[in-house]
């Protein structure tokens, strides 16, 4: 290691150690924001970065706008230094920057990486030798490598390169992928180790540091590649599950058997079984849209990723079967979907959060529509929902009263606040679809 890299790689060391570092987060989203307020919280000087003006201008507010960031906890770390803003020049003045951008799919399901190139071509212009640049986006092996290294040494005016070598001066570049598990509070976001790939030992060493302020453990890797794929080993292993538990709880109705009983049963075994739960369809961010990054990249090697392929489509009718569900249920009341009134519950994606990306039960909405359905929805955290990248409900939420006016209550989300007993009173028919409604015996619902 030559005396200059030597030297600012001890800089940094001493600057994180010290606290003095000052830390960037590109993308106040679901990631970006917490991640910030844990190195506020360790009492780092943050900068959020954010496109949405609407955003910065709340942050800067000191309010919020996910329901389990308490306005509170910015108005801390504002006292702390944290603030943000949409003004990229400020990279300059940053020691390490992070990227927690979206990652989503386009029309064709091909991933969209337009947020990460917007990112760095953004940013390119004001790095500097000896600064940390890291990718937390979930995206395909080679996405740091063959996107983010080119864009950023091609759009800084230094002409500076990434090092790559103890010896080389530069930019240091890694990944690490997030791990959150929102809803989730059993671990807390300091025990969950954190994976670092770099692009050279120094990028692993510097991001290995500024993560172990405030990760318990990191886990370094030989590549950003290895880094990128572990992140979708796990989620594509959760896909892959679910979509079997998906598959065997339809055909266990068909035997008469239940799958809750099944799985409980099941994970009484100390060893080699871990469970997953059956649902309406995925939902979120990562679990139905990470493995068909992977299942892309996977045509360039001349590979089909043949469990992603049949996760996806056992997953993807999920929608589909709870419709013909709720058709069985109301048939044996000798009515149809089309002038039945369906009263949906819950829109979040999973149990107690505050995000319906992906949700399945936007396509049971629009479904039950096609099929001539007057519905409503009820969910505590959406008062209204409007238009978003592939659907466009314009709903507001409807008060949890009344339920004898619906021809069938479905439960698509089961969030904890809902008193399921009193559901079941109230309402003429509920379909059942997360086992929310578990150890209520009532002629009145279905279970699937
Ligand atoms: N939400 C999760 O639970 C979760 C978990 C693990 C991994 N991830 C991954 O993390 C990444 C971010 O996800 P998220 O849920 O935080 O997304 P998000 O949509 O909540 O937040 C992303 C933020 O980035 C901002 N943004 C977009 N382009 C920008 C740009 N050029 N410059 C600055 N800001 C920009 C958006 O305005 C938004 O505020 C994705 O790759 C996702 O797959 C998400």
């Amino acid at each position: 290691m030559t005396t200059a890299v030597a030297s600012s790689l001890a800089e940094l060391k001493q600057k994180v150690e010290t606290r003095q570092a000052r830390i960037g987060i590109v993308g106040m989203g679901y990631v970006g924001l917490p991640l910030a307020l844990l190195f506020s919280g360790e009492r780092f000087q943050v900068t959020g970065f954010d496109i949405e003006a609407r955003k910065v201008s709340t942050l800067n507010g000191g309010g919020s706008y996910i329901v389990r960031i308490l306005p509170q906890s910015i108005q801390q770390a504002q006292k702390a230094g944290f603030r943000a803003t949409a003004d990229y020049s400020e990279i300059a003045r940053m020691d390490a920057v992070i990227i927690c951008v979206p990652t989503p799919l386009n029309e064709h399901h091909e991933p969209d990486l337009s947020f990460v190139t917007g990112t760095v071509e953004s940013i390119a212009p004001y790095i500097h030798e000896g600064q940390l640049i890291v990718l937390e986006s979930t995206t395909y092996p080679g996405t740091t490598e063959e996107v983010v290294v080119p864009l950023l040494e091609k759009g800084n005016p230094l002409g500076l390169k990434v090092a790559r070598t103890p010896d080389a001066p530069g930019v240091h570049v890694a990944f690490s992928p997030e791990r959150e598990d929102p809803g989730n509070d059993t671990v807390s976001r300091h025990d969950i180790p954190k994976v670092v790939g770099g692009c050279g030992p120094v990028a692993v060493e510097l991001a290995s540091a500024v993560y172990g302020s405030i990760f318990r453990r990191v886990v370094p890797v030989s590549s950003p590649a290895v880094a990128e794929m572990t992140k979708l080993l796990e989620n594509i292993y959760r896909c892959v599950n679910i979509a079997l538990v998906n598959e065997l709880k339809q055909l266990c109705m068909r035997m008469g058997i239940d799958i809750h009983e099944v799985i409980d049963a099941a994970k009484t075994k100390p060893f080699g079984f871990h469970a997953f739960y059956p649902g309406p369809g995925l939902g979120g961010h990562c679990i139905p849209i990470d493995p068909f990054y992977l299942s892309w990249k996977a045509k360039e090697f001349d590979f089909r990723t043949r469990f992603i392929e049949l996760a996806g489509e056992v997953n993807t009718s999920m929608p589909y079967f709870v419709i013909e569900q709720l058709a069985g249920g109301l048939n044996e009341q000798r009515k149809s979907i089309k002038g039945s009134k369906v009263l949906v519950l819950g829109l979040a994606y999973k149990r107690d959060i505050d995000d319906l990306r992906e949700s399945p039960s936007l396509t049971i909405i629009e479904l039950l529509r096609e099929k001539g359905a007057t519905v409503a929805y009820n969910d505590p955290y959406f008062p209204t929902v409007g238009r978003g990248r592939h659907y466009a409900l314009n709903m507001t939420n409807t008060p949890l009263d009344n339920l004898g006016q619906y021809d069938a209550v479905l439960i698509v989300t089961d969030h904890t606040s809902y008193d399921y007993r009193a559901i079941v009173e109230q309402a003429q028919l509920v379909i059942d679809t997360r086992n929310a409604t578990k150890g209520i015996d009532s002629p009145k619902i279905v279970r699937c």
